[in-house]
C-alpha cells in the first residue's frame, strides 16, 4: 500500500516563551553571568532549561530559607507573606512576576482590602494561584471544574454574599473561563468579575485550536507540570489526534508514522509548544517529525519551520500587548522571541504625556518596528508612528470637510508652532496662530516672535487644516481661522438673542472720551459716558480703565449697523430716587455749586443730583453777572423751591433765604420797640 503523502508542517506562531517566561530565564541568565544564585522554585516546567541553569550556578530551592545568594521570583509570583519573609530573612532577591500576575495581585489586594471575597479560576496547587490567594485580606476560594464550583456554592452558603471578585488563573482554559462566569453571574449577583487570562494565553490557546482544527495530527511541546501546556493538549484533543511531548525525546515515531499511515491522501501536521518551552525543543521536535520518512516528502522542512517562527523587520506592523510601563517606556509582547521596548517619545507624539497616560498594562496596540537588535533579543517600536500615518487620513478628512480639530502646541518652530493633533504634527505660521503680529511698519526680531510664540506652548488649541502635502507628510493648519469662524458663529448668535434690557458682563476693550466699548462676547457695545456712572463725570477715565470688567445692559440695538448701545447705571444706585425719599419742597439744602451758566448755576445736593439755582433766585438785588455771587466748587445754602419728578428736575434758590432771613431781621428789630 502507497503510503500517505505527509505534506505540511506548521509550527504556531506563538509557539514558545512568552514575554513573561523570556522575562524570567533572561533574568535567571544575567544571574549566572554574575556568579549565579537560586530561584524560588523552578524558572519555568522544564527540565532542560532548569538543568541547564543549575549547571550555570542557578539552583532551585523550595523556600526563602534555603536561598544562596541572589534569589529570582518567578514569573508565577508569590504571595506577599514571602516577601514579608525575604525581608525578615535579609535576602537579596529579583521580582520576575509577570507583570500579567501582578496586575491580579493588585486586584485582589485592593478588592479585598475593602472587604470583597475572592474566587480564582484556576488550579489551587498551581503556585500562580496560591500566590494570588496570598495577596487577599478576605476569605478566598479556588475552582478549577465546574464541579468545584458546585459543591462550593453548595457548602459554602455565605461565600460572596456581601461581595466578591471574580478573577482567573492566566494560564487558564478560555472556553471553560467563559462557562466559569457564566454560572457564577446566575449564582452571585454582587460579583465583579475580571478577565484576567494574559493575552499570551489567549492568542496561544486561539491558534492552537484553529490549527488543531485543520490537522490531522497535532504535537504539543511542554512540561508535565507546566499548566497551559497541558490545557493546550487538552484543546488540540478535541479536534484531532495529539501527541503532548515534553522534548523530540518522547517522540513515538513508530505510531505516529502508523497514523500518518492511517489517513488517506496528504496529511498536515501542527506544532505548537506551552509558554515555557525553549525554541530550539521545538525546533527539535519539528526536524523528528520531518524526519519520519515519507516517500513522497519533498519539502524542506527546516526552511518551513523558519518561516513559521515569527520574523519581524524594520517597517514592520506589528499588534503589541503592553506588559509594562515605566517613566521611561513601555515594555511590550510582539509575540517573538524578542523584547519589545517602546521609548517613551515613541508612544505618543504629544511630549507633555507620559507613557502611563498614554498605555497601560494589557492594552493591545499597533505599533512599526524601528530598530532590531537580534543579538540582545530586543526590538524597538513606535506607537507614535503608527497614530501618526492614522491622524493624517484624520487631517486629510478635516481639510476637505473644514472640520475644526483640537490639538496641543507641543514646539516653537522657525515662523511658527507645532501642533500635535491626531498623534500628527501639525505646523502652525506664526500669522496663524493668532498672537498679535506687528504692524507693517513695526520691526519684530526672531527672538520677539519666539518669545511671543513660547506662550501657546502646552495650551490646547482649535484649528483648521490649511494644506496636507500627503506625500511629505506636511501638513499646515490655522489657530486664527478657527478662531475666526467660532468668533462669527458666536456674533450670528448674539445677534439672533439679543433682546433690550439683556444683561451681560464685558470687558472694557477700548475707551473714547464719549464712551467706552465692551466686549459682549465677540460683539462690542458702547456706553456713552453719561450712561457709566449716575455721578457727573467728564471722561470715562474718571470710573473705569481698560480691561475693567463691566455689568452693563442693552439698552438699545441695531442689528443692521451691528449696534448695541449700553448702560452701566445700576437702577438700585439711582440718585434721583434717593433724593425723594430724602428731600422735600421747602427744606435748606447745602449744595455745591459744579457749573455757573448765562441763565444761571447749578449746584450738586447730593453726588447725582444737581438743582438749577436760576439767576433770578441767586441774590436779593437784580444779578447781571452770576460769577460775581457765586464760584464753581463754593457750597451755598438754598431752599428747594420746586421738583419737577418728571423731568427730574430740581429748582433752588438761594433769594429765598435771604427774603426770610431779611424779613425776620425786620421783625426782630420791631419786636423790642413794641415792647417798651
Ligand atoms: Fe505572563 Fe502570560 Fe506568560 S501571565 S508568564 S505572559 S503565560
Amino acid at each position: 500500500m502507497r503510503r500517505a503523502a505527509m505534506n505540511k508542517i506548521v509550527v504556531a506562531k506563538t509557539a514558545g516563551f512568552c514575554f513573561g517566561v523570556k522575562r524570567a530565564v533572561s533574568i535567571a541568565e544575567e544571574l549566572a553571568e554574575r556568579g549565579g544564585g537560586c530561584t524560588l522554585g523552578p524558572i519555568i516546567h522544564n527540565r532542560d532549561v532548569t538543568e541547564k541553569l543549575e549547571k550555570m550556578g542557578v539552583v532551585t530551592v523550595n523556600s526563602p530559607e534555603e536561598a544562596r545568594g541572589t534569589l529570582i521570583i518567578r514569573s508565577h509570583g508569590v504571595g506577599k507573606d514571602v516577601y514579608t519573609r525575604l525581608s525578615q530573612l535579609g535576602v537579596d532577591y529579583i521580582d520576575a512576576t509577570c507583570p500579567f500576575v501582578e496586575k491580579i495581585h493588585k486586584i485582589v489586594a485592593e478588592h479585598s482590602a475593602k472587604g470583597a471575597e475572592v474566587l480564582i479560576a484556576g488550579d489551587s496547587a498551581h503556585p500562580e494561584v496560591q500566590g494570588i490567594i496570598g495577596h487577599c485580606s478576605t476569605a478566598a476560594a479556588a475552582v478549577n471544574s465546574m464541579e468545584q464550583l458546585q459543591e462550593l456554592v453548595n457548602s459554602q452558603k455565605s461565600f460572596g454574599q456581601n461581595a466578591l471578585i471574580f478573577v482567573a488563573q492566566t494560564t487558564l482554559d478560555m472556553v471553560k473561563w467563559t462557562e466559569f462566569k457564566n454560572f457564577v453571574k446566575k449564582h452571585y449577583t454582587k460579583v465583579q468579575i475580571f478577565d484576567t487570562i494574559c493575552s499570551a494565553t489567549t492568542n496561544r490557546q486561539t491558534e492552537a485550536a484553529s490549527l488543531a482544527k485543520n490537522s490531522h495530527i497535532m504535537v504539543v511541546v511542554g512540561g508535565r507540570h507546566s499548566s497551559n501546556s497541558r490545557k493546550l493538549a487538552d484543546i488540540c484533543r478535541a479536534h484531532c489526534r495529539t501527541y503532548f511531548v515534553e522534548n523530540a525525546a518522547e517522540l513515538d515515531t513508530a505510531q505516529i508514522a502508523a497514523d500518518i499511515e492511517s489517513f488517506s491522501g496528504d496529511v498536515e501536521i501542527g506544532i505548537t509548544a506551552g509558554a515555557s518551552t525553549p525554541a530550539d525543543i521545538i525546533k527539535e521536535v519539528h526536524r523528528i517529525m520531518s524526519e519520519i520518512k515519507n516517500d513522497d516528502m519533498d519539502i524542506d522542512f527546516m526552511a518551513e519551520v523558519d518561516k513559521t517562527f515569527k520574523r519581524v523587520y524594520i517597517g514592520n506592523r506589528v499588534k503589541a500587548y503592553v506588559v509594562s510601563v515605566n517613566n521611561t517606556e513601555a515594555v511590550v509582547d510582539i509575540g517573538t522571541k524578542h523584547s519589545g521596548y517602546i521609548p517613551a517619545d515613541e508612544l505618543s507624539a504629544n511630549p507633555n504625556l507620559a507613557p502611563k497616560d498614554v498605555v497601560k498594562v494589557g492594552d493591545e496596540i499597533e505599533c512599526i518596528v524601528t530598530s532590531i537588535n537580534d543579538a540582545e533579543g530586543v526590538v524597538y517600536l513606535s506607537k507614535k508612528r503608527v497614530d501618526a500615518a492614522a491622524g493624517l487620513e484624520k487631517l486629510v478628512e478635516a481639510s476637505q470637510n473644514n472640520t475644526t480639530l483640537e490639538g496641543v502646541v507641543t514646539a516653537v518652530v522657525k515662523g511658527g508652532v507645532i501642533v500635535t493633533c491626531e498623534g500628527s504634527r501639525v505646523f502652525v505660521p506664526a500669522s496663524h496662530t493668532g498672537i498679535p503680529r506687528p504692524r507693517k511698519d513695526e520691526a519684530e526680531t526672531p527672538e520677539e516672535l519666539a518669545k511671543k510664540l513660547e506662550t501657546l506652548l502646552k495650551k490646547t488649541v482649535s484649528l483648521k487644516i490649511i494644506e496636507v502635502n500627503e506625500a511629505r507628510g506636511r501638513v499646515v493648519g490655522s489657530i486664527k481661522n478657527a478662531a475666526k469662524e467660532a468668533a462669527d458663529a458666536a456674533k450670528a448668535k448674539f445677534w439672533e438673542n439679543i433682546e433690550v434690557g439683556q444683561k451681560f458682563k464685558g470687558q472694557v476693550k477700548s475707551m473714547e472720551s464719549y464712551g467706552v466699548f465692551v466686549d459682549l462676547g465677540g460683539v462690542d457695545g458702547m456706553v456713552h459716558t453719561s450712561e457709566l456712572t449716575w455721578n457727573r463725570i467728564k471722561h470715562p477715565k474718571e470710573v473705569v480703565s481698560i480691561g475693567d470688567e463691566l455689568e452693563v445692559y442693552v439698552k438699545s440695538f441695531d442689528p443692521e449697523k451691528k449696534r448695541v448701545s449700553l448702560g452701566a447705571k445700576n437702577p438700585d444706585d439711582n440718585p434721583w430716587t434717593k433724593f425723594l425719599k430724602e428731600f422735600a419742597v421747602g427744606d435748606v439744602v447745602k449744595a455745591q455749586i459744579v457749573s455757573i451758566t448765562p441763565f444761571g448755576a447749578f449746584a450738586q445736593i447730593i453726588p447725582g443730583v444737581d438743582g438749577l439755582i436760576h439767576i433770578s433766585q441767586v441774590a436779593l438785588e437784580k444779578v447781571v453777572d452770576i460769577s460775581k455771587y457765586l464760584s464753581v466748587g463754593q457750597t451755598v445754602e438754598a431752599k428747594i423751591t420746586e421738583i419737577d419728578e418728571e423731568k427730574a428736575r430740581v429748582s433752588l434758590s438761594v433769594k429765598a433765604l435771604l427774603e426770610e432771613a431779611s424779613a425776620e431781621e425786620e421783625a426782630a428789630e420791631e419786636a423790642p420797640a413794641d415792647a417798651e
